[in-house]
């Protein structure tokens, strides 16, 4: 525990305002850096102004601030916050420069959609060429039908494949391929499948859209059974998001699966944060359960936008019955991307078992702060590869956020870190315990003040 120094006989800091004073130019400044914990190197006054005026002309022109929810300043840090980071210039590895040129470690991984690093070489240089050829045309890019076959060799339930460029593009599709094949109406859900009417409890949905959609509790196996008997032979599919927080019991998994085929029902996994993450072929490859549909996307293509449902020939075959089909789903960049990011998942590298080696350090060390700091009501959870801190008190989660931006790391607020592979590097870790520990004596240091 390198950063127990940090709360050992520490007194409490007299000074109540917390935010760093800009740092006087000194040319001893790199001597003192361990005199001077408090002040990160990169924090300076015109870096703020910078982050404050890309946020104020965000607000002005995009509602919210963001077109991903998740970017949006308070789904960062919370309610209240003021200056916080909200937009980046460049991303390489695991880092970022911000708008006001503060480079922070990304433990969000932007939302999971990258498990090699940003901008790896390998993954650029493919979606480059092929943007290079003409990224679309008047006919399919043979890269379709290829990636198709890789994906229908790697992932347990895949026999056919259609894309598409967003994960509840690709959920949605899953839930209308299964509504066709089945001719029936009724589906019963569990977990998040993004923003689409189908799912969405959000104002401007209007109540007929989801008349025939029951959502049950994750992993509660007598409200699955409860549902889906209710539904009966109405029931067209059963969605599930197979890991949330945790890994599910094998009976909620199992009952899934005996129930749709005692109904004559779809099983459709949604692994767009456990594909190529948990294990390639996502945790339907680690369950041995096989569903008749599963959802990928996210680190399928390392960023580049690319979702896809697969699954079963006899099922799949009802998407040639319905209308599914966007201008772009083909386009050849995002395909080459995933193409050479299978390339590297089938190379000497195991991929999975180094996202949760490595995630494994991170969050050891983010727990080890967590524990020293003796603050209450904070918790690490999550698996390895993807985990996250909960906070009992939305006032300690932003200033945790908050402090650990100033000390050079970017926490997800309320939802998965993801590991990378570009996180594999001890630096990043004792980087990431430090930002963590030093955020955690500000939290302690607040609440005194
Ligand atoms: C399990 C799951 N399904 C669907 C989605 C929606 O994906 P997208 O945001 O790409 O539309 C997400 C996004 O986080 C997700 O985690």
């Amino acid at each position: 525990m390198p950063f127990g120094r940090l709360f050992r006989g520490r007194t409490p800091d007299p000074s109540p305002d917390r935010e760093p004073e800009p740092p006087v130019p000194d040319e001893d400044a790199a001597d003192n850096a361990e005199a001077e914990p408090d002040v990160p190197p990169e924090w300076d006054a015109t870096g703020e102004d910078l982050e404050r005026s890309w946020r104020a002309r965000a607000r002005d022109v995009i509602p919210g601030g963001s077109s991903t929810g998740s970017k949006r300043p308070e789904a960062l840090y919370g309610d209240g916050n003021e200056g916080g980071p909200s937009h980046y210039t460049r991303a390489q590895g695991c880092h970022l420069t911000t708008a006001g040129e503060q480079t922070l470690i990304d433990c969000t991984m932007a939302l999971g959609a990258v498990s090699i690093g940003y901008g790896d070489e390998r993954v650029v240089r493919a979606a480059i060429a092929a943007a290079a050829n003409g990224n679309v045309a008047g006919l399919a890019h043979t890269a379709e039908v290829e990636l198709a076959e890789r994906l229908c060799d790697l992932i347990p339930c895949g026999e056919q494949v259609r894309f598409m460029k967003s994960g509840a593009e690709a959920v949605s599709a899953a839930v209308r391929i299964a509504r066709t094949a089945t001719g029936r109406s009724r589906i019963v859900a569990s977990g998040y499948f993004g923003w689409h009417d189908w799912s969405s409890a959000s104002a401007g949905v209007p109540q007929g859209a989801k008349h025939d959609v029951t959502m049950v509790p994750f992993d509660d196996v007598a409200a699955l059974e409860a549902a889906c008997r209710s539904a009966g032979r109405d029931l067209a599919a059963v969605v599930l998001e197979p890991v949330v927080e945790r890994l599910p019991s094998d009976g909620w998994i199992a009952s899934a699966r005996r129930l749709c085929d005692e109904l004559g029902a779809v099983l459709v996994f949604d692994e767009m944060k456990t594909g190529f993450r948990l294990a390639r072929g996502g945790f339907q490859e680690l369950s041995g359960v096989t569903p008749d549909l599963g959802v990928f996307g996210k680190a399928l293509a390392n960023g580049f936008p690319l979702s896809a449902v697969l699954g079963k020939r006899e099922v799949m075959e009802a998407a040639g019955r319905t209308w599914i089909s966007s201008t772009l789903a083909g386009e050849s960049m995002a395909l080459a991307a995933a193409g050479a990011v299978l390339d590297i998942y089938e190379g000497e590298v195991d991929v999975c078992a180094e996202l949760a080696r490595i995630g494994a350090g991170i969050r050891s060390a983010v727990t080890a702060a967590v524990e020293a700091s003796g603050v209450a009501g904070v918790t690490v959870l999550g698996l390895d590869p993807m985990w996250l801190v909960r906070f009992e008190d939305a006032g300690v989660e932003r200033s945790f956020l908050e402090e650990s931006v100033r000390e050079g790391v970017l926490f997800k607020r309320g939802a998965y870190n993801y590991a990378c592979l570009a996180h594999d590097d001890e630096e990043t870790i004792i980087d990431i315990e430090r930002a963590a520990s030093s955020a955690l004596v500000a939290v302690v240091r607040g609440h005194e003040a």
